[in-house]
């Protein structure tokens, strides 16, 4: 995406913008000035940094969005573009202003939610680093681009951290984060500088507990992955872009690990009892050795899990959802290591895993025969697996040693849940019928994702997704350099989850509407119409037309919308692109069903 030609144009336009930082630096005054609505300071020198930037790269890149900071406009143009700058161009304004070295010049490339390439110019010291071409680069003022010289993170050692944070964004909380974690070195900086010490090994963890943009990381986090290391979010799935409003949610910023991070690093990132969740925990497990079902949460939806090595315990799940039983169950481990033991990888699993694991991601595989694997797969030749990245899932995989068996924790056919709360209105009161007991529910908030997991058969040559979710068809081109296959109508046999009709609430569902029915509710995206603006029974998925956060709000849409006792959902249109493209699948599932004519 960046040529080599690209990159020095991009870092002649950092450079310029470092001079004019500096310059403004210089002579800066009160008079020069102003704070934002939000009571951040922004100077003369950001708004001339952020011309030389957004006009610098318009030129190389005609064709592509930048969203500024400090370019509002940009910021709503940007409708579910896949391609887009972020420019941040000072961050640390505060530093800025108190004089401090520590304020920096930011780019980034976002490609599918996720940033491609970035740049972080210190015009203080006229250092500048970037990622390129898979690697994290650092280069000295004055230096030509070939003079760049490589930079690594370090491993993680849990026993000798080194933590930086913010210095002006502090709070309790954090301060409890750092004690409870126990570092042996500490120290607090001020800007997206933080990232290229991490990416340069001093430094392993960074966590945030305040709000932060998208334009204030982006950068920093590319060069960091680039480095070895990466930016997680409390659910333990790398930090996403295009969210709504440019806003993020309470990260951690980690160094190169060879092994997973003890859990409450991300989940005490919020809020965390720590005494009631190994509480939890332990009950959880317990149930699952007893062959009960558990509901837990991951980034997708909320499972609902059986030990996987045990007939009785599986047929609980079938009898709990009312679930037919010749629709298979995804089996999840805690790593990827677990998951070879079960089936058989193929290139093309490797090289998907390697990328989304643990994540949203579901292979199908021929599995190997062992005993485990033929009770995991009830007795078929393949098997479904995924490894969560969601930590209290993790916990729970690894303390219980053997794979757990999960659909989504719904009555079958019906809405899937993303909240502890839609799990207890579909398993409650009693949490128990006829060959079923559930006995716990690991409550620990709402889904990142909102969608199931993207179920890709990986057992050939050529992937063939089986159900669309937040890892598109083009990230799966990107990550396998392969054509990829979408399953037919009849093909969908292969998947008999696929069945048409799924996802469905109560009510009809009726697709791409624009007029009104009498009796209906809305599941509206984007702009509301005039016509529609009174109507009761409303549920927007997004006001500001963001995929990310229609996806992660379409079931609770839906489970509201029934919950109002409407006959018909009508839905607004929402585009096919990213996460919209699960979105219109699950909708369309939820919209062939049942024979319900009005
Ligand atoms: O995000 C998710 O995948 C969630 C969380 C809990 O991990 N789980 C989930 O499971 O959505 P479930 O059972 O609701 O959906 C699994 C889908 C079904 O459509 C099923 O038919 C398909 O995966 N599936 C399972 N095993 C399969 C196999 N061996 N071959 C083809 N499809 C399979
Ligand atoms: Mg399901």
């Amino acid at each position: 995406m960046i040529t080599k030609n690209n990159l020095s144009h991009i870092i002649a336009i950092a450079r310029e913008c470092s001079e004019c930082a500096m310059l403004h630096f210089n002579q800066l005054t009160k008079e020069n000035i102003d704070y934002k609505i939000d009571a951040s300071p922004v100077t003369k020198g950001d708004i001339a940094v952020n011309k030389i930037a957004v006009l610098g790269l318009q030129k190389i890149f005609p064709k592509i969005i930048i969203v500024s900071e400090e370019f509002k406009e940009s910021q709503k143009q940007l409708k579910n573009n896949n391609l887009f700058w972020l420019v941040d161009p000072i961050d640390g304004t505060k530093e800025y202003i108190k004089g401090s070295p520590n304020f920096t010049v930011n780019f980034a490339l976002i490609k599918d939610q996720e940033p491609i390439f970035g740049l972080i110019a210190q015009p203080f010291t006229g250092t500048i680093w970037f990622s390129y071409n898979g690697k994290a680069w650092k280069l000295d003022k004055n230096k030509e681009v070939v003079g760049a010289k490589n930079i690594y993170c370090s491993e993680i050692n849990i026993k000798k951290l080194k933590v930086i944070s913010s210095l002006s964004h502090r709070s309790k909380d954090l301060e409890n984060w750092i004690t409870m974690i126990k570092p042996i070195f500490e120290e607090n900086i001020g800007s997206s500088i933080k990232f290229c010490i991490m990416a340069e090994g001093k430094m392993d963890l960074y966590p945030r507990n305040k709000p932060t943009m998208e334009w204030d990381i982006a950068a920093g986090h590319s060069i960091l992955k680039a480095a070895g290391g990466n930016i997680f979010s409390v659910s333990g799935m790398q930090i996403q872009y295009g969210k709504k409003n440019f806003r993020n949610e309470n990260f951690l910023a980690v160094g190169k690990i060879t092994n997973r991070l003890p859990s409450y690093f991300l989940t005490g990132l919020n809020k965390l009892n720590k005494v009631k969740y190994k509480q939890d925990l332990n009950l959880a497990v317990n149930a699952l050795k007893d062959k009960k079902l558990v509901v837990f949460p991951t980034e997708t939806v909320y499972g609902i899990g059986a030990i996987g090595n045990n007939k009785k315990a599986i047929n609980a799940i079938y009898a709990a959802k009312q679930r037919p039983y010749n629709n298979p169950l995804i089996a999840h481990t805690f790593n990827k290591h677990e998951a070879e033991k079960i089936v058989e990888f193929t290139k093309i699993a490797h090289l998907l895993t390697d990328q989304f694991w643990p994540g949203p991601l579901t292979i199908i595989l021929q599995i190997k025969e062992t005993n485990l694997s033929n009770i995991l797969s009830q007795g078929s030749q393949t098997l479904a697996i995924r490894v969560p990245s969601h930590p209290v899932a993790l916990d729970l995989l690894e303390k219980v040693k053997i794979p757990i068996l999960a659909p989504s924790a719904n009555k079958s056919g019906g809405v899937s849940p993303t909240s502890a709360n839609h799990a207890k209105d579909d398993f409650g009161p009693h949490y128990k019928g006829k060959d079923w007991v559930l006995e716990k529910i690991l409550d620990y908030g709402v889904c990142e994702v909102g969608i199931e997991s993207t179920v890709v058969d990986c057992r050939d040559e050529t992937p063939i997704i089986l159900r669309h979710g937040a890892i598109t068809a083009n990230m799966i081109f990107n990550a396998t350099n392969t054509k990829v296959l979408t399953l037919n109508k009849t093909q969908e046999l292969i998947s008999p989850g696929l069945l048409k009709s799924h996802y469905a609430p109560n009510a009809q569902v009726l697709l791409n509407q624009k007029r009104k029915i009498t009796d209906s509710g809305w599941l509206a995206f984007g702009k509301i119409p005039k016509s529609l603006q009174k109507q009761e029974n409303m549920f927007n998925l997004s006001p500001d037309g963001n995929l990310i956060q229609a996806g992660k709000l379409l079931y609770s849409g839906l489970r509201f919308l029934d919950s109002t006792g409407v006959k018909i959902i009508q839905v607004m249109t929402i585009p096919k692109v990213g996460i919209g493209i699960a979105i219109n699948d699950r909708l369309t599932r939820a919209s062939s069903s049942k024979e319900k004519i009005i």
